[in-house]
């Protein structure tokens, strides 16, 4: 018998309908809730913000959580809130989605890259010393895929030269390490509900933090810099004063209740994924070619990602994997084309390729596989066997 032959090489398919790399699990619990708030008083920001963010914040064990309207938006009103701004530089990793970057150019500030730790796929904290100066106000490491980045490390390096450090945990909401939630570690933090990450609200973030006065700022900010409660204008109800440039990042109560029901489903979706994983490493081990996720380090994480890097011994490189594992329908995705090979960076900042090796070597192989829980057994067999069939056909 022959091989069999990929759909790229002229077979057929694997599958006929597309398999996504992410996508969100909405059931009826989400869909009742929703109606409830569409048969209430509020539509905008209201009480069901308020209760999410009071879950969010119990679930974090942290004293604050902060709901706006996107990761993004989260990343701006956190660097904005952390005090980050013209004249400072803000360390971060170049293996990432522009708005980590954007954490300090919204608010100002300089992006300035550092290279990776090739295990952890993030922030190393001796390339982060090396770019080090008397400007550098803060941290933005990014916890790829949910895996933690050097925690430890990257808290000392702040601690000797006195840095801000804001975790953008978008990948990683559910996880831990050394059984702290991940994302409560100090001194603040960014979350996406975006549909592909761990649970949803559609579009969708939180600013989380222990810091009183970051949380304050960071929902003064979210709601047009205006305090609507100003002192001296008590017998004035409707007087309200704006302090500063501030957004409407407001998010709404439906958005909200999508999020309650989400959250109590968590841990279901983590089985799911935690599920999935299992079946991908085991398939995988034999496979030398395929380099799987790394071992979690000190964590139980919740993967967002299965990002595998594709390597010598599978015998063809991960442009011709992606575009064949697409031909048999299955979608894959590359997380990240480092921020460095952008026009932005390399035209504001002067950044060009090679700056950073191991960020460039770990990105040369990346494929994120489907992850998502809505995932059946078979849409896991299939990606399975569409990776074995392609290895068997290259080598
Ligand atoms: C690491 C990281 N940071 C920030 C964001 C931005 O999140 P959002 O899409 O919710 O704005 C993303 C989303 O793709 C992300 O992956």
């Amino acid at each position: 018998m022959g091989k069999h032959v990929p759909a790229r090489y002229g077979g057929d398919p694997i599958r006929e309908e597309v398999l996504g790399y992410g996508g969100q699990s909405i059931g009826d619990g989400e869909k009742q809730r929703v109606l409830d708030v569409l048969n209430g008083d509020y539509i905008t920001r209201g009480p069901t913000v308020d209760e999410f963010e009071n879950r969010v914040a119990d679930f974090l064990n942290v004293e604050h959580a902060v709901a706006t309207t996107s990761g993004t938006t989260a990343l701006h009103l956190a660097g904005e809130a952390a005090g980050f701004g013209p004249g400072d530089e803000v360390i971060t990793t170049p293996l990432t989605f522009v708005s980590t970057a954007h954490t300090a150019t919204y608010a100002g500030a300089e992006p300035v890259f550092a290279d990776i730790d090739p295990h952890r796929r993030a922030l190393d904290p001796d390339a982060v010393r090396k770019q080090i100066t008397d400007d550098t106000a803060g941290l933005v490491p990014m916890h790829y895929a949910g895996h933690p980045a050097d925690i430890e490390g990257l808290l000392e390096v702040a601690d000797e030269h006195d840095l801000t450090v804001l975790w953008d945990a978008c990948h990683g909401f559910g996880g831990t390490w050394r059984g702290e939630p991940l994302g409560s570690q100090r001194d603040l933090a960014a979350f996406s509900f975006h549909p592909v990450k761990n649970i949803t609200t559609g579009e969708g973030g939180m600013v989380v933090t222990d810091d009183d006065e970051i949380a304050e700022r960071a929902r003064q900010l979210r709601s047009f810099d205006m305090d609507y409660d100003p002192p001296g204008h008590e017998d004035e109800p409707w007087y309200q004063i704006v302090e500063g440039v501030g957004y409407n990042y407001n998010v709404t109560d439906i958005q909200a209740a999508l999020g309650l029901e989400q959250l109590d489903r968590l841990e279901e979706f983590k089985q799911r994924r935690d599920e999935i994983i299992a079946r991908y490493d085991e398939a995988f081990a034999e496979i030398s070619g395929i380099r799987t996720p790394p071992d979690p380090v000190e964590s139980d994480p919740m993967y967002h990602l299965y990002a595998v890097e594709i390597r010598d011994g599978f015998g063809c490189d991960r442009s011709e994997f992606v575009n064949a594992m697409h031909d048999e329908n299955i979608g894959v995705q590359v997380h990240y084309v480092p921020l460095h090979y952008h026009p932005l960076f390399q035209e504001e900042y002067g950044y060009e390729r090679g700056d950073f090796s191991d960020a460039e070597r770990v990105y040369e192989g990346l494929a994120s596989l489907p992850l998502f829980p809505g995932m059946n057994d078979r849409d896991v067999s299939d990606v399975v066997h569409t990776v074995d069939r392609l290895y068997s056909y290259h080598s």
